[in-house]
């Protein structure tokens, strides 16, 4: 099944409940939500209080990526805050399986990022907690950036590990996924698909939405 998960960093921010409701009544499955430190990207985006903010405005899965260093002292705030999704990056992480283990206690379901450069190896030892993976094609930091070929391959390695390992867990690309990628992506054995530029710089959301949705259904 097709997840489409809007990412609300290229949202116009002056208008954010509007813009939710417009992602969800064109499709949307979750949405996704970009939190950026300053330190583990070079940007800083937005908390809590925005995870609190999408809640009352939509029921859709509330899906957080977090940026950031030391996020076991954050977690917390995000599972109060309503999300329903939340990944940590791998490279932030010196006790993984701990972060996993919190964000699994709080009832959230736990993922792991990876950055381009990170082999998917960083997962072996944790797979078997894992509700998804999130493999970036972009290095994280920015909308709109160009997609990363090599990601192709790492996401064919993904599916065959995951399958090798019984697991279930869904496949979730982030950065650069538009018109031109999503059909490569699909292939490699992706499921869900992070679009922030690709949606929201688009006029009519419900046909950009039906349009990726159409090709990566092929
Ligand atoms: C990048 C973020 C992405 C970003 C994707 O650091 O994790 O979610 O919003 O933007 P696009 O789809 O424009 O590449
Ligand atoms: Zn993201």
């Amino acid at each position: 099944m097709t997840l489409i998960a809007p990412s609300i960093l290229s949202a116009d921010f002056t208008r954010l409940g509007e813009e939710v409701k417009a992602v969800e009544n064109a499709g949307a499955d979750w949405i996704h939500i970009d939190v950026m430190d300053g330190q583990f990207v070079p940007n800083i985006s937005y908390g809590p209080i925005v995870v609190k903010a999408c809640k009352q405005v939509t029921d859709l899965v509330l899906d957080v990526h977090l940026m950031i260093e030391t996020p076991d002292a954050r977690i917390p705030d995000f599972a109060k805050a309503g999300a329903n999704y939340i990944s940590v990056h791998a490279e932030a992480c010196p006790h993984l399986h701990r972060s996993l283990q919190l964000i699994k206690s709080l009832g959230v379901k736990a993922g792991v990022a990876l950055n381009p450069a990170t082999p998917l190896s960083a997962i072996e030892y944790v797979i078997d907690m894992l509700d998804f993976v999130l493999i970036m094609s972009v290095n994280p930091g920015f909308g709109g950036q160009k997609f990363i070929n090599a990601s192709l391959n790492k996401i064919i390695a993904l599916s065959n590990m995951l399958s090798d390992a019984g697991s279930n867990a869904i496949i979730q690309v982030d950065g650069g996924v538009n018109n031109d990628t999503i059909e490569a992506v699909t292939r490699a054995g992706a499921s869900c698909f992070v679009a922030g530029s690709a949606i929201f710089n688009t006029p009519d959301y419900k046909t950009t939405i039906d349009g990726l949705r159409k090709l990566s259904d092929k």
